[in-house]
């Protein structure tokens, strides 16, 4: 039976993807940062929501959500966000930041902080935060409040340590 074009199971990383992690991530951004990002992340105990889109062929894509605080508040960082080049454009981006937000919905609340292509992130309800201070502020700065109580989005953004890195 033929698969729809965009058909990519979105589902939580396992041990088991990180080498193919690793690599999607080295081919997507062109240098080693994003992967050695994820990988510290991940030994920190950072990584709070890591998804997958796996197809036939293998990994179709990844985002990653860390912990972070925003004005002393619970925050996540969405970085990075990667699909391969060859399912680019057919949706699969899009699923796994809308099953990042629908994941975190109903268990968790706070601010979600991007730095990425505001129209992009606007599809999503990501808003421009001018409010939000760190050392990528600035246009490409965005971010959503997730859950019941709405975060409000100023204040300082605090990454996890392995951010430093960048
Ligand atoms: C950016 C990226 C994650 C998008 O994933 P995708 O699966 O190709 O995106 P989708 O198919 O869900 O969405 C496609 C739409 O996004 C737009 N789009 C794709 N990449 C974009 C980008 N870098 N900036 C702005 N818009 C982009 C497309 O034009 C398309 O718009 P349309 O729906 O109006 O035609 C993917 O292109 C990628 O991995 N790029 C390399 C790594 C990167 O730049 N990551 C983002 C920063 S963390």
């Amino acid at each position: 039976m033929s698969r729809a074009p965009d058909f990519a199971e979105i589902r939580p990383e396992r041990p088991e993807d990180r080498a193919a992690i690793r690599a999607l991530l080295t081919s997507a951004f062109a240098s080693t940062a994003e992967a050695d990002l994820v990988d510290a992340l991940r030994a920190a105990g950072d990584l709070s929501l890591a998804l997958v889109a796996g197809d036939e062929t293998g990994l179709a894509g990844f985002v990653g959500l860390s912990r972070a605080t925003l004005g002393g508040r619970p925050a996540l960082a969405l970085a990075p966000l990667a699909v391969a080049e060859r399912r680019q454009f057919e949706g699969v981006g899009s699923r796994l930041v809308r099953a990042a937000i629908r994941d975190l919905e109903p268990r968790w609340s706070g601010a979600i902080v991007v730095l990425g292509d505001p129209l992009w992130y606007a599809r999503f309800g990501f808003f421009p935060a001018p409010a939000v201070a760190c050392r990528w502020a600035g246009p490409h700065m965005m971010a959503l409040s997730v859950g019941e109580a709405a975060s409000p989005l100023v204040g300082e953004m605090v990454y996890a340590p392995a951010f430093d890195a960048l």
